[in-house]
């Protein structure tokens, strides 16, 4: 049955006439998903499956979502980031009854980890057989759901692990929710976990995540990273970034690129696409790396390999995009140009360090525009600060264009039809699995018409376009 508008909660459900019509408009911009819609919704390959979301609720992720529930799927939705929520989409998803939506826009982290916990918890307590994540939230949560019950159960209290996690806001809030859910039920998470057939995880930082879980033996169901499939990692994650980056930073600053200094810390394939973005705006593009392989390609395209402190006086702009944390500090910042820009495009909101940023003694912050923050020091010296450490191109500007998120998401619904279809075989040991290459070629082929492409066929080694599923 599909879940009525009421059990959702957006910001305003009266905003579904706008959200439609910015749906309806982007679904013409993602024509491969759409084909793989239509190609596979008479089969419903995922009838029957509870899929839980975990991904930014745009317009985009609203195409994802009438895909799934075209193919048959009951879907709990929320979004990833607590400020990535397009409001009039998620109200016309929702008045739609294509999936139960808990998202908005500029959520607390209450509210946040709240949506996560509606998203995966059906009406009567049931949970998700699939789950799509971003990031690994979801994954995380029902993991230290799992630690927490065990641990109560043998020694009365939560497991250590768990009081250390940051950033300590945070770990507050699931604490709290766990300990909620334990009296009420305190084997919820364990059971939860009986039907959870497998995770498809969108970004590397999520992969991350489970891989660290894989090696220490604590992975409890199959994983799928989607970010290892090749149209994910080296179409969107570089050219979906190289056209997002600029879009975020000419939405929040309207600035002239050519002729400026910008570092990138992180050359993996969003910091490549960064990089790609600013050399051809113009500017003199520099790169911070800690991996010896990826340092030597950023040389090898001929940017300028450095570190942070050695060119702090000289960079008008700095772009984080390595999943780490901590990798601007108060130390740098204090010591920047005047003005310089900083912005974050990798997953978590922790590559700059704003927590020390936001305690430092004596520092102002004014709004010069929505998202933009000047952030000035005691000593009268300032910086400008995008999106407060968050995904610069999904708050400033509107993210990905649809296309490579297309492609994206046609591996997604491959992916999930594929688990779903064999949640029979039995797995002795949860890993991490990159998707079949067949899901690959399928995605490219679903969108090589949006391209205007036309493929030679080899006598030797055809493609059969119908090989998946
Ligand atoms: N903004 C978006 O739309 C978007 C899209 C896809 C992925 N992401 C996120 O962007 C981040 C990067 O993604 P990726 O696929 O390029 O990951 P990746 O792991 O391939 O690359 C990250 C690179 O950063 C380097 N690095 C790590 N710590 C560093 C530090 N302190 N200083 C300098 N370099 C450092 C690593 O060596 C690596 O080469 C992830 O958090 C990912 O989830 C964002």
């Amino acid at each position: 049955m599909r879940p009525h508008p009421s059990e959702s909660k957006v910001a305003d459900i009266g905003r579904a006439v706008d959200g439609r019509r910015i749906v309806n408009e982007t679904e013409g911009w993602m024509r491969g998903l759409i084909a793989c819609r239509n190609n596979l919704s008479p089969a419903t390959p995922l009838r029957g499956a509870r899929i839980t979301g975990v991904l930014h609720m745009t317009a985009q992720t609203a195409v994802l979502i009438e895909t799934l529930s075209a193919l048959g799927a009951d879907l709990r939705w929320c979004s990833s980031n607590a400020f990535s929520t397009q409001d009039s989409v998620a109200a016309a998803v929702a008045k739609a009854r294509s999936a139960s939506i808990f998202a908005w826009k500029g959520q607390t982290p209450q509210e946040y980890w709240w949506c996560v916990k509606k998203a995966c918890t059906w009406p009567g307590g049931k949970g998700p057989n699939l789950i799509l994540d971003t990031g690994g939230d979801l994954t995380h949560l029902i993991h230290v759901g799992v630690d927490y019950e065990i641990s109560y159960e043998r020694t009365g209290a939560p497991p250590p692990h768990l009081l250390g996690l940051e950033p300590a806001e945070e770990s507050a809030v699931i604490l709290n929710m766990l300990r909620d859910q334990y009296l009420r039920n305190p084997a919820h998470w364990r059971e939860l976990v009986q039907e959870v057939v497998g995770v498809c995880e969108q970004t590397s930082s999520g992969v991350h995540r489970l891989r660290q879980r894989e090696s220490n033996g604590s992975l409890l169901f199959p994983a799928m990273s989607i970010n290892d499939c090749i149209t994910k990692s080296k179409i969107e994650n570089i050219y979906g970034i190289k056209h997002s980056v600029l879009n975020g930073l000419l939405c929040a600053l309207d600035v002239m690129l050519a002729g400026k200094t910008v570092l990138i810390c992180g050359f993996g394939d969003v910091g490549m696409g960064c990089a790609m973005a600013m050399k051809a705006a113009g500017a003199r593009c520099l790169v911070a790396e800690t991996d010896p392989v990826r340092a030597l390609m950023a040389g090898m395209e001929g940017y300028q390999v450095t570190t942070i402190e050695t060119v702090l006086s000289e960079v008008d702009m700095f772009i984080t995009a390595t999943g780490d944390s901590g990798v601007i500090r108060m130390e740098h910042m204090l010591k920047m140009k005047k003005n310089a820009v900083v912005g974050n495009m990798g997953h978590f909101n922790r590559e700059i360090d704003m927590e020390s940023l936001r305690k430092y003694p004596g520092t102002k912050a004014i709004e010069v525009k929505p998202n933009v923050q000047r952030w000035t020091f005691q000593d009268g010296h300032s910086i400008t600060l995008l999106a407060e450490g968050r995904l610069l191109n999904l708050i400033c500007g509107t993210g990905n264009p649809s296309l490579v998120m297309s492609i994206a998401f046609t591996l997604q619904v491959l992916t999930q039809a594929h688990l779903w279809k064999n949640r029979n075989l039995a797995q002795t040991l949860p890993t991490v699995c990159v998707p079949p290459r067949k899901i690959d070629t399928q995605a490219a082929l679903y969108h090589l018409p949006c391209i205007g492409a036309e493929l030679t066929v080899s006598t030797n080694n055809p493609i059969s376009s119908n090989e998946v599923l």
